[in-house]
């Protein structure tokens, strides 16, 4: 606490000043402790009366009918008190029923914790976090995580299993759609921003759920982009790359963490004593709840570390598993895991207590009913429904527009819109569509044809093939369309079911026919953008070199069909970035831009250099890319020091100019290098952004501050640490290119010239 103190008063008022701010203080810390100290006493006085299967029954979470009903036998746990959360249970009428037994029938009242997956929104369904991601628009994400929380909570769930935070350079992986793609930088400022929208400063309030960062640790890593498949790495890696969005979401005060399947350098994550006890507990301080993922206490006996479901209890619980999703070991073996010693009754106090801890901040004891009045009223509110149009459209990726073919002018009269994808109201929605019904959806045919609705304009519908685009036997229809209309609209990409959890694909390219599909569209010499709807990059070769316009929408939600169109006709301009590389084909994978240089950088005149003999090592498109309908020009890069000490900032400014004749949003990156240090360090590693809304002509200076925490790194032993270089700064719209401006960091300063 400061105190200003005035010069001209005297010492005993300045006494009495001290003396008063003390007492406050004082009574605040007191006022404070006795706040948290009632939490831990209530935890306290439960757990001391608590038997040892009411307190196992704390532990269990059960899994709900997929259209949210409870089962029969939740009810009988519940009024016994041996049934401490469940998930996918949702809907006021049903979780009240439950709730209503548990804390008016048990013998200790303990309200259940309702949890569901609520990814990208609860009905009002968001773009996929992929998809927002490319929006690189913080505000945006907090907002639609808080959106969802309002819905969720209305409908009487308290715990979303999101954000996910997995570090995605895999796009074979098919959850890279509910990632925030594969740089670290973004991905935790993504993180947190997801956590508050979904927490806020108090997750007791109705219009708010606890959060859970997962999946803990580096599920995104699997060999082979195969998903649930085993993950080898170094703790450098680790640390530098996959924990820092897990930290953020921590940081940011998310209430809860989920193991991930995989193991992690042979422990399974659910059993990894130093994921969870080292790390998350004793270097993070970590006080909330670790709930298991589905099923996986019970894997680690395929994975071959636990013989039985007693000892698969036994090692999740002593490494640090608060609460068993699905399987029930814990409750079937902890009676005698605790008989026998192989589990204290510490570690199982100690997990009840996380759980209880979690219950009393989100106010379940206080308040344990949902208000259905509430449920109705929020759900689908229609300014949620625009607010996920304008997300969906800041989430769109213009990968190519060759000579202005996007926007599609609104005098056109006959448009032909190609594609199943384009009006399927079931691919609407994608693989963690949480409670959202497809009937709600907009799709893209249905967007086009609102937008045109009171214009003399004429819209075309041929799919061409069916969504597995197995047969060329309808193409002929597609090519009359567009050969009867000025514009065509190509709609392709991947349904919903090879996109998510448990759909990796070993290749990237276009399913089925769709490219051949495109191709005879093409080949009509007719005008035509190409719509990609799709949850991880593609290998869309023969599009980049020859389609005059890709537009990517990912998965993009309720409103994504409206957002499409509204980009598509000019009345959104597009300002998305890639989040995540695409490569050119797998072969390359895993690709991504912050890679270390090798002591062989890529010379193609020179044979041993780190290169393919039959793939150039470049992307197809780049992180950090994207297009726009009007021009930025970035320039005038100036840093406010080219020397600095260990513990200095440094400033970076740049003037970006919009000198094109469309009002837009550009987004400015600013990546460093380290080029000498004690370890290898990337080529370049996003270090800050900007996003910037500027008016045709309109010029304006973007200022972002390096601080020490930004130029440091692990050194050899894994301590964090600064070192004294030259450090490089690269500053465009792209993690390819970019003004750039050197510093030095030294012990001292350069002494000041003296004249
Ligand atoms: C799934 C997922 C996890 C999800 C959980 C509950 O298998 O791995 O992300 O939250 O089970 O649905």
């Amino acid at each position: 606490m400061r105190l200003a103190i005035k010069r001209n008063l005297s010492p005993l008022l300045v006494c009495l000043i001290i003396f008063n701010a003390s007492v406050a203080f004082a009574q605040k810390s007191v006022r404070a402790n006795r706040q948290s100290a009632t939490v831990e006493q209530k935890i306290n006085f439960l757990l001391a009366r608590m038997t040892l299967a009411e307190k196992l029954g704390q532990l269990q979470q059960l899994d709900g009918e997929s259209d949210g009903r409870f089962r029969p036998e939740h009810l009988e746990l519940a009024r016994k008190g041996l049934l401490g959360s469940t998930l996918n249970v949702r809907g006021v009428k049903q979780t009240n029923e439950l709730q209503r037994v548990a804390v008016e029938q048990s013998r200790l009242k303990i309200p259940i914790l309702f949890g569901f997956d609520v990814i990208h929104g609860y009905r009002t369904l968001f773009p996929i976090p992929l998809g927002e991601t490319a929006s690189w628009d913080l505000q945006a994400a907090e907002k639609s995580a808080h959106i969802a929380a309002q819905e969720a909570r209305s409908a009487g769930v308290h715990w979303t299993f999101a954000p996910m935070v997995d570090i995605a350079r895999d796009p074979r992986w098919g959850r890279i759609m509910e990632s925030a793609g594969e740089d670290a930088f973004l991905g935790a400022a993504m993180a947190k921003a997801r956590v508050q929208g979904f927490q806020g400063g108090d997750y007791s309030q109705i219009d708010r759920v606890m959060a859970c960062a997962k999946h803990f640790a580096a599920y995104g890593a699997a060999e082979g982009g195969r998903d649930y498949n085993t993950v080898d790495m170094s703790e450098r890696t680790l640390r530098e790359v996959y924990l820092p969005p897990f930290e953020a979401a921590k940081n940011a005060g998310a209430g809860s963490f989920m193991t991930s399947f995989n193991t992690l350098n042979g422990v399974p994550a659910t059993a990894n004593s130093f994921l969870l006890r080292q790390i998350l507990r004793s270097e993070w301080k970590f006080d909330g709840l670790v709930v298991s993922d589905y099923t996986s206490v019970a894997e680690l006996i395929k994975h071959g570390v636990a013989r039985d479901g007693s000892e698969a209890a036994q090692i999740s619980l002593n490494a640090g598993t608060d609460m068993e999703m699905v399987s029930r070991f814990y409750n079937q073996s902890g009676a005698e895991l605790v008989k026998s010693g192989k589990v204290s009754i510490k570690t199982i106090n100690d997990a009840v207590r996380n759980v209880l801890r979690v219950k009393f901040r989100l106010g379940l004891f206080e308040r344990p009913y949902a208000d259905e009045n509430l449920e109705k009223n929020t759900i689908k509110k229609p300014e949620f429904l625009q607010t996920a149009r304008e997300i969906a459209a800041k989430s769109f990726v213009l990968l190519k527009n060759e000579k202005e073919t996007l926007p599609i002018n609104k005098n056109v009269r006959k448009i032909a819109v190609i594609g199943a994808l384009a009006d399927d109201k079931a691919n609407t929605l994608d693989w963690w569509a949480g409670d959202a019904k497809a009937e709600d959806s907009v799709t893209i045919l249905q967007g086009i044809r609102e937008k045109v609705a009171a214009l003399p304009t004429k819209i075309r519908f041929e799919k061409g093939c069916e969504l597995n685009c197995d047969s060329e036997k309808d193409f002929g229809k597609a090519v009359d369309a567009a050969k009867d209309s000025d514009f065509t609209i190509i709609v392709a990409g991947e349904t919903r079911d090879i996109s998510g959890e448990a759909a990796s694909r070993t290749n990237l390219d276009l399913p089925g026919k769709q490219l051949d599909l495109i191709k005879v569209i093409h080949q009509t010499g007719k005008p035509y953008a190409v719509v990609l709807k799709n949850g991880r990059p593609l290998t869309i070769n023969w599009l980049a070199e020859n389609s005059p316009a890709i537009l990517e929408t990912w998965h993009s939600g309720t409103m994504g069909g409206a957002a499409i169109a509204d980009v598509l006709f000019g009345d959104v301009n597009p300002s998305g970035k890639l989040p995540v590389t695409f490569p050119r084909n797998v072969g390359q994978i895993p690709l991504f831009y912050n890679a270390l240089p090798t002591g062989r950088p890529l010379e193609t005149e020179n044979r041993y250099t780190s290169k393919y003999i039959d793939s150039p090592n470049t992307p197809l498109y780049p992180f950090g890319f994207g297009l726009s309908y009007t021009q930025f020009k970035i320039d005038n890069l100036r840093l406010d020091k080219t020397q600095i000490k260990r513990n200095e900032n440094v400033k970076i400014s740049v003037d970006v100019e919009n000198v094109g004749k469309r009002d837009g949003v550009e987004v400015v990156q600013l990546y460093v290098r380290d080029l000498v240090a004690s370890v290898s360090r990337p080529v370049k590693e996003l270090k800050g952004f900007r996003r910037i809304s500027l008016r045709a002509g309109e010029k304006r200076t973007v200022e972002m501050t390096l601080t020490p925490k930004d130029l440091s790194f692990l050194n050899q032993k894994l301590q964090p640490t600064n070192e004294d270089g030259d450090f490089q700064v690269f500053v465009g719209n792209s993690s390819e290119g970019g003004l750039e401006g050197t510093f030095k960091v030294g012990q001292t300063a350069v002494a000041e010239k003296k004249n």
